[in-house]
């Protein structure tokens, strides 16, 4: 099938690599012009396993071109996709206007019928609204058709989970064009759930809301392992061998960053409170969650105290590993506290150095490895669980540091092997149980 897609970031690219891979003639529209030059070379913009080497092989089979031109890919296509960004908008709901840029373009250029398939995650009502948006601008006798189709890839695994999604959504008011959709991923054999259109836009943001809920809870609850001298990790099993309950998102920490979960979780209280309705739940989650990322500077202030002049080591940047996404990383919240507070920041990560060197305050210090960011330190974070850093060699490293106190943001480090290395480690959730204390709400209730 001819598929345009409109938009080349993470969503956008994936999505036409990979149906440029099940068979079908893909053609990528982005504005961006320096984008576009650099994927006709075949270079892929951003870091994502996999991609690079995907879209090899597609070039090479020429079932996907790139172009600057909407004219030129909507030409034939029986289907568009929509994936350009909708990112945060200053009142803390998406920012459509690249949206409705593109579906102006659609109406004005479009030469033939087509199904235009909503990728981008955006407000429940914005299917109809695009659809009476690109019914204005027509200039020729032309159907088209309006479908949701929410995209679930997660940064990093994007290639991977596009190919073994757990279920493909498809939001439609009319059968034919939503069957036109089911057939352009019938090759990959995913679950395929019908819906309305309003209900597939909230099926998303539910989603993503859902999974930042489970991540908050059990941010909650490592709190309360420290306090009650328990372990975060044995509670998460536990809990999550209940299969009602799922073991994954579970992993406690400095919470939960990226492009999707800080925004969509925003944008899903925006709809509520614009609907009349007080979503205390996830109003919860958003706070505990912002708590969260100033964990370990409160951990360090109880064990060093007055922060002026001392040198912390911060390793990983972007928000989670194998990206480069800076995009709500806890980094920047933490690098920006801690220098407020007098200390002095120096931050490394394997790949997004550079994007970190445009989002972060100029006044952090860039080391070029691991050895080098902490060498002198008082104190280290992990914020990243990078493979690097869990690696047992690793470990070593940390004895370049003034004093090694690491504190682990992520518990992605081997208590045992720090141990052995003389190492003072911090991790979240893990509790030492102290009589008297952790349990002293029983000596209260006994006395009652
Ligand atoms: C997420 C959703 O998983 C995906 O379905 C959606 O389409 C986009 O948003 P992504 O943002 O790429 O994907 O990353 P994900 O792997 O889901 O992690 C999100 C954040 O939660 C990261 O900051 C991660 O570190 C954190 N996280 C995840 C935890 O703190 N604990 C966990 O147990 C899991």
């Amino acid at each position: 099938m001819k598929i345009a897609i409109v938009g080349t970031g993470y969503v956008g690219l994936v999505t036409g690599v990979c149906l440029a891979a099940i068979g079908h003639d893909v053609t990528c529209v982005d504005v961006d012009e320096e984008k576009m030059a650099q994927l006709g070379a075949g270079i892929v913009p951003f870091f994502e396993p996999g991609l690079d080497e995907l879209l090899a092989v597609q070039r090479q089979e020429r079932r996907l071109s790139f172009t600057e031109s909407h004219e030129a890919a909507f030409s034939g296509a029986e289907a568009i996709f929509i994936a350009v960004g909708t990112p945060q908008g200053i009142d803390g709901m998406p920012d459509l206007r690249a949206l409705i840029e593109v579906a102006r373009a659609i109406g004005l250029t479009l030469a033939n019928d087509a199904v235009v398939v909503i990728k981008s995650t955006v407000p429940v009502g914005t299917n109809h609204f695009v659809r009476e948006l690109i019914a204005e601008h027509l200039v020729r006798p032309v159907t088209v058709q309006v479908v949701s189709n929410p995209e679930f890839l997660r940064e990093g695994a994007a290639v991977y989970d596009t190919f073994h999604g757990d279920r493909i959504v498809i939001g439609a008011d009319d059968e034919e064009a939503a069957r036109l959709v089911e057939a352009i991923y019938q090759p990959l054999g995913i679950p395929v759930l019908h819906t309305d259109t309003r209900s597939a836009e909230l099926i998303k943001y539910a989603s993503n809301a859902f999974l930042a809920t489970k991540i908050s809870f059990i941010n909650e609850i490592a709190q309360l392992c420290e306090r009650l001298g328990a372990t975060i990790e044995d509670v998460a099993r536990g809990m999550g061998m209940d299969a009602r309950i799922g073991e994954k998102f579970l992993r406690a920490g400095i919470g939960y960053g990226g492009s999707c979960f800080p925004k969509d979780v925003k944008a899903l209280l925006g709809m509520a409170e614009l609907s009349g309705y007080s979503f205390s739940i996830l109003q919860a989650v958003e706070r505990v969650n912002y708590r969260q990322r100033l964990l370990l500077i409160e951990k360090l202030v109880g064990r060093l105290g007055d922060l002026h002049g001392k040198r912390i080591a911060l390793l990983g940047l972007a928000f989670k590993p194998d990206t480069d996404d800076m995009r709500e990383a806890p980094s920047l919240t933490i690098a920006e506290t801690l220098l407020k507070m007098g200390a002095q920041v120096v931050g490394y990560d394997p790949v997004s150095n550079t994007k970190a060197r445009h989002v972060l305050p100029p006044a952090v210090e860039l080391a070029p490895g691991a050895e080098e960011a902490l060498g002198g330190a008082d104190a280290a974070f992990v914020l990243t669980e990078w493979e690097e850093f869990t690696r047992p060699s690793f470990a070593r490293l940390f004895t370049r540091m003034k004093a090694p106190i690491v504190f682990d943001g992520r518990n992605c480090l081997d208590a045992a092997v720090l141990g052995e290395w003389g190492i003072e480690y911090h991790p979240v959730g893990r509790g030492a149980w102290v009589q008297g204390t952790a349990t002293s709400y029983l000596e209260k209730g006994r006395s009652r």
